[in-house]
This record gives C-alpha cells, structure tokens and sequence, in this order.
C-alpha cells in the first residue's frame, strides 16, 4: 500500500522533518511510518445547532481509526446552520465543498470520514471528497428524536409551516406557538420529519457511500456511536483498498439513490444536491433521469411533512433498508456500497416492523411517487414538482398569475386585504434563482394570502425559480430553469397572465402567443430588486453559479481536481 501521506512524511530530508515534527506532539514515530492518516472532517459547529453534536461522534470515529490502525486527525471544516445563515445556506454550499475540497488536497491524509446533518454539510463534503477523490465515508448525525405537541406529533419545520399558518388564520395564539418552540426541537440531531437533511442521509446511504443500515439512527442514540466506532475502522480498510468514491459510485448507484428519494417521499432538494455530486465525479446525471427513474416506484414512507410519522418511527419501523427491500427489483444489482459489497446484498434479511410506518408495497401511499420534470414555454430548461406533496386537484390547473417580483416584495403585499387574488390564482415568485437572490433560497412554498386562509383554503399553485424547505408541503413548482434574473422567461410573466400546470403531460406554459412574449422585456421591479454583488464569494458565484438543472454548483468546480498536489511548501 503507497500512502500519499507518505509523500509528506517518508525520507529523511528537511522536508519530511519539517512535516513529521511539527506533528509529534507526543504521537510516536510509527504514527508517520505506513499508518494511514485519516481526517475527520467535522462540520460540528453551536451556531449548526443540527451539527452540535458531532465532536462527541467523532471521539467515536477517532476510536474505530485507532483501533485499525490508523491515524485520526480532527480537520473541522465550513459549517452550514440552515436556520441560522443568511441570506441563505445554499449560496455557501459550493462555498463548503471547495474549501473542503482544497483542503484535503493540501494536508497529508490518506483518507477522510466526513461528519454531517444539517441539509447543505453532507451535500458539500461528499461533493469535496468526490473531487479530491481519496477514500471516503459519510457518518451521518442522525435525527433529532420525535417532537410532540397538544398530543400530536410535531416535526421540525413542518410543525413551524403548519402552526405559523393557524396563527395568521387566528386558530393558534402567538403565545402557544411560541411553546411549541421546545417541544418540537427536543434532542440532538437534525431536523426529524422527511426534510433535507434526513433526506440526503438515506440518498446517500442508497447511494452507497453510508454503511448500509446506518443513515436514520437517531442522533442520541448509542446506536449511532458503534456505527461511528466501525465506520472509523472502515476507513482505514478503505485505504488499504484504495476505494476511492470514483471506484464505485456510478450509474448505478444514482439509480439506486433516486428509487430510494422516491420511495422514502424525499425532499426536492435532493435533485440539485444529487445532480451537483454526479457532476464532481463525471457521471452524465440529468433531471429527466429523476422523473423516468422514479416514475415506477411506490411511495412507501408515511412521514411528514406530507405523511404522519417522524424519523425515530422510520428508523423503529425498519430503517431504509427495509423500505428498499420492497422495490428490490428496481434497484442496480451491481451498484456497489463503501464496504465493497452490492446495496442489494443488505436487503436480505431487512423487515417491516411497523406497516403504519413503511407500508408494503401492495399498500403503496401513491405508485409513481418520483419528483416529475416539468417542460414548457415558461420553463425551457425545466422545473421540478414532488406531486406526493401536493394536492391532488391541482395538479392539472389554469389559473390567472399573480406576480411577485422579490421576496420582499411577495412579504410586502401578501396579506393586503386588497390583493386580487382568489383560490384559482397561481402565485408566481421570481429572482430567487441562484444568480438573482443570489443562492437559491427556500422560499418558492410561498405561505398563502391570509384572506384566503381565513376562507378555509390550504393550498394553491405556486411557481418559484428558488428551492422550498424538504419540510414544507403543496403546489409548488420549483427550480424554475433558466431563472428569472439569468434571461428566463419566468421574468417576462404579468399579472393577469393564464398559467397552465399539466403534472400528467408534464408541461407548465404561459398561455401567451410567442410573439407577444417575446416583445416583452423583463419588469423594472425585477431587475431593480436583482443588484450584482461587486467583492467576494458573492461575486465570484453570482459570474460562475449555473442553473439548477445541473445542479447549481460553480462552473469551475465541476469534475475532479484529483488528490496530487506535487510542490512543496518549503
Ligand atoms: Fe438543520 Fe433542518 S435545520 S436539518
């Protein structure tokens, strides 16, 4: 085995003395003698709160590495606070994944274990290890454990959507949501109900770069430390084996994650997320796949926010293996876990234990449960909708546009008594792409006019060039592609134009003639609300962010970098 450490540490010269010593600190010499060096690259942060908890995890980690024989080396790295960050944490994830990305290739280790939960930090840092290329493994942080409140369940997000929406239809008083503040975040771990961050988890564990069996264990449970123990030791096995992720993450294996995104009822996020980590590793991954894949499979979870249950009841019930033992046949045989053996291979002896939870699949939710590729004359390059999320009824609609064009805008005049807007209205919201807000918000499920609340009304069809929360619910077509503030024709809409939404023809169309739409030219209100950032990250990823249809990663950043960084520092 040839380490690239050793390209730090082997010989005798001044160099290799200079590497070794300033890294003895009481570590014996065999430490920097053929021990693979393996970084813990931790995105633990307080201001993460969903993160907090992953230096305790770590210490685990730092055992298993120990125990194999390696060497753990704590390598904290950019964190992602979804709730905490502004203007938004997808503006930082590239941001995250580059600067974990170099720093890998400048250090001395062999290997990497990467830590995350909250929705960007597993995106980013698999994103980072896929470019670099070494051996890496993903320990996921695990969910927060059930919420609960006036006797129901509570999850996190979800309950913030759904009871902000009782408070503004005057069922909820100010004072009773602010209680529910601590009943629904009450552990460790990250958000609980089938959002982002739970999402990417087990995405990522059908994708196979999680131990299978790992992703869904609740973060306070010692559960998850003996996954860390022996996913530490995984580590360095992996080194032995040189099993880096262009090893064995193909096409296959996002076959598999999108069967699983679509089966578990994941979040939309997943496919910006997905489609930026095929793109690091070369593979020709497109938005069209996620609707022809996920076509065929059942939705099987029953989880908010469109279902009842929470992550600690999927976990009890059987965990994603058990979910995907069910659709076994639509999965890649051949694709391939990090412990080198097929995905398929775990599903053997997976069971339902809780049928409310994970229902078989002759007692699917929904069938064709996958996130459908949306085409059009307001959408050329594509918009996505997850029709498990949305109402029934209004997956074939047409209905007059009422425009926003900014957040602050949309905030403005929402709730005016005097809106023109009815239950038919579509709701349309632009200059939240990835250049016009910039980072690609979660806003595009935006909250409903409170007079139309107050008539009992709960959803309407809403169009966004931005993303939505993985635990918000409805209409909502999102990722609107080219968007708004990069020439899209989303920026030409008027007030008052007809919109129509065909989920089943997969269309979305302005009923405009072609020739008067292209005589328009975009609203003053809109590009005056877009104003291009003049000095640093926000600069450089408004000139090289691209569209969501591939992933919205910087154009630069797209492919391998590879581990080899042949000059000294000395
Ligand atoms: Fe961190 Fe939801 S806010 S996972």
């Amino acid at each position: 085995m040839t380490l690239r450490s050793n390209e730090w540490y082997a010989g005798e010269d001044r160099n290799a003395y200079i590497h070794r010593a300033w890294m003895r600190r009481g570590v014996p010499d065999d430490a920097f003698r053929g021990r693979p060096q393996i970084a813990i690259a931790n995105t633990a942060s307080d201001l993460t709160p969903c993160n907090a908890h992953l230096s305790g995890v770590a210490q685990f980690v730092k055992n298993g590495i120990l125990e194999a024989g390696g060497v753990p080396l704590d390598l904290p790295v950019v964190s992602l606070g979804e709730t905490n960050v502004r203007p938004t944490a997808m503006l930082w994830r590239n941001m995250a994944a580059m600067s974990t990305e170099e720093m890998l290739r400048a250090n001395p280790v062999d290997g990497v274990v990467l830590l995350g939960g909250c929705d960007k930090t597993i995106p980013s840092l698999l994103m980072a290890a896929a470019s670099v290329d070494i051996p890496a493994v993903v320990v996921p942080g695990g969910p927060m454990l059930n919420g609960s409140f006036r006797g129901a369940p509570l999850g996190c997000g979800t309950g913030v959507w759904k009871l902000s929406e009782e408070v503004r239809a005057g069922t909820l008083s100010n004072e009773d949501f602010t209680r529910s503040e601590s009943a629904m975040i009450r552990s460790a771990g990250h958000c609980n109900t089938m959002g982002t961050a739970s999402t990417m988890a087990l995405v990522v564990e059908a994708l196979g770069a999680i131990v299978p069996g790992v992703a869904g264990i609740p973060a306070s449970d010692a559960r998850l430390n003996e996954a860390a123990q022996l996913t530490g030791r995984l580590s360095v096995e992996l080194v032995a084996e040189g099993r880096t992720p262009s090893t064995f993450l193909t096409e296959g294996s996002f076959r598999n994650a999108i069967v699983a995104l679509a089966a578990i009822g994941g979040s939309t996020n997943a496919v910006v997320h997905l489609l930026a980590i095929a793109g690091r590793l070369g593979i020709d991954l497109t938005p069209a796949d996620f609707d022809r894949i996920g076509a065929q499979v059942p939705l099987l979870v029953d989880l908010q926010p469109a279902g009842r249950h929470l992550m600690e009841d999927l976990h009890r019930a059987g965990g994603l293996l058990a979910v995907l033992r069910e659709v076994r046949d639509l999965l890649d045989p051949g694709a391939l876990t990090i412990t080198g053996r097929p995905l398929v291979e775990y599903l053997e002896d997976a069971e339902i234990f809780d049928p409310e939870v994970i229902t078989p699949r002759e007692t699917a939710l929904q069938e064709d449960a996958g996130i459908a590729l949306l085409r059009g004359n307001l959408a050329p390059d594509g918009a996505i909708i997850k029709p498990a999320a949305a109402s029934p009824h209004l997956l074939s609609h047409r209905g007059r546009a009422l425009v926003f064009d900014s957040i602050e805008d949309f905030r403005e005049r929402i709730d005016d008594p005097d809106l023109d807007v009815d239950a038919d209205s579509v709701l349309v919201l632009r200059g939240c792409g990835p250049k016009g807000y910039p980072g690609m918000p979660e806003v595009s499920n935006m909250p409903l006019p409170a007079k139309l609340l107050e008539q009992g009304v709960r959803d309407m069809v809403r169009i966004c060039d931005g993303r939505m929360s993985g635990t918000a619910y409805g209409t909502v077509v999102l990722h609107v592609a080219p968007e708004a503030a990069d020439g899209g024709p989303l920026g030409l809409v008027q007030t008052g134009d007809w919109i129509e939404l065909d989920v089943a023809a997969r269309r979305l169309d302005i009923d405009v003639p072609a020739e008067e739409l292209a005589a328009r030219t975009p609203s003053a209100a809109m590009t005056d609300a877009f104003a291009a950032p003049t000095r640093g990250w926000e600069k450089l990823y408004v000139e090289h962010v691209q569209q969501a249809d591939t992933g919205a990663d910087l154009d630069f950043l797209i492919g391998s970098s590879g581990s080899e960084v042949l000059r000294e520092s000395h």
